[in-house]
């Protein structure tokens, strides 16, 4: 496994790559890595033959109020993980590697990263565009596995990859979730043990929105929204951006919800913000 810290070096061993005619994938991440980031690199080493997974806390992406000097780093612990599975080049650029003096375009995002996410943080899909652009040209990548657990970042990202007409097949991986139903998120660290348990109560109210629209289709998106307020409070959640049944495609709320549906919520548990989500494909 190479460990690479310069464009330059992944530009020349990606053109060997290419030349021998192997197939590329890129995961990319910000680190501090669990099962969910591990499950998207043995998804892309089932569909390429050089596996890329390139490490960035991309500044580009957090608001000035955000997390960014407290994000987690994990290099080497991330390094071991990875070693273990079957990666052939991680690529840790530093800061200025990515955003050299002088650096000044960025991409604008598609008309869905208004909306829930972009809401709340209106400059984090532009960081989010305009780093994967970067990433899937400098890896020259022929699939991107993204995970569904951002489920507006992979719409964004599928939209601009045809937009742009970006030859790259983004391919989406389920969610990894801790025993008791908490999807991993590199931010759980920071919840206490008695805010762990609160945060169960944001899959605990995806599931029985999830049963209730299946049990009964055509309830409106304020009957689910309410649904899924009462279970959250029940859970001592309170502080919470959004929880919403939205058409999977578009992210516009559905006026009667009915599958395919994809449920989303963004809350606060203490400090840490959490986001989950729960995608009904069609009527079972
Ligand atoms: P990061 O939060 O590190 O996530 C990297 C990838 O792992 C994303 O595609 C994310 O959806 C996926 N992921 C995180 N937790 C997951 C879980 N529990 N199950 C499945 N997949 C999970 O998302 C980013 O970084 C950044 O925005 C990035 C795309 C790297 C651009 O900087």
């Amino acid at each position: 496994m190479l460990v690479l810290k310069r464009v330059e070096e992944v530009t020349l061993r990606i053109l060997d790559v290419k030349r021998s005619g192997q197939r590329i994938a890129i995961v990319p991440t910000m680190g501090a890595l669990h099962e969910g980031h591990l499950g998207l690199v043995d998804c892309a080493a089932k569909l390429a033959d050089f596996v890329v997974v390139t490490i960035f806390v991309n500044p580009t992406q957090f608001a000035p109020t955000e997390d960014l000097s407290k994000y987690p780093r994990t290099l080497e612990g991330d390094l071991q993980a990875l070693q273990a599975r079957k990666v052939d080049l991680v690529f840790v650029p530093d800061e200025t590697e990515i955003y050299p003096r002088g650096f000044s375009t960025i991409v604008e995002p598609p008309e869905i990263a208004k909306s829930l996410e972009g809401t709340f943080r209106p400059t984090h899909f532009r960081g989010v565009t305009t780093v994967v652009l970067k990433l899937l040209n400098i890896a020259q990548a022929d699939v991107a596995v993204f995970g569904q657990k951002d489920f507006q970042q992979v719409a964004v990202i599928c939209r601009m990859v045809v937009d742009l007409n970006v030859p790259c097949q983004i391919v989406v991986a389920p969610i990894a979730r801790d025993p008791d139903g908490l999807a991993m998120s590199s931010r759980n660290r920071y919840l206490s043990p008695g805010d762990r348990q609160k945060a169960l109560a944001i899959r605990r109210s995806l599931l029985k929105s999830r049963e209730s629209i299946l049990k009964t289709p055509g309830q409106s998106a304020a009957q689910i929204t309410k649904r899924l307020l009462d279970e959250l409070a029940a859970g001592g959640i309170h502080d919470i951006d959004y929880a919403v049944a939205v058409d999977p495609e578009t992210l516009h709320p559905q006026a009667t919800v009915a599958a395919p549906v994809a449920i989303l919520i963004a809350a606060r548990v203490g400090a840490t913000r959490l986001i989950d989500n729960e995608l009904i494909e069609a009527i079972e």
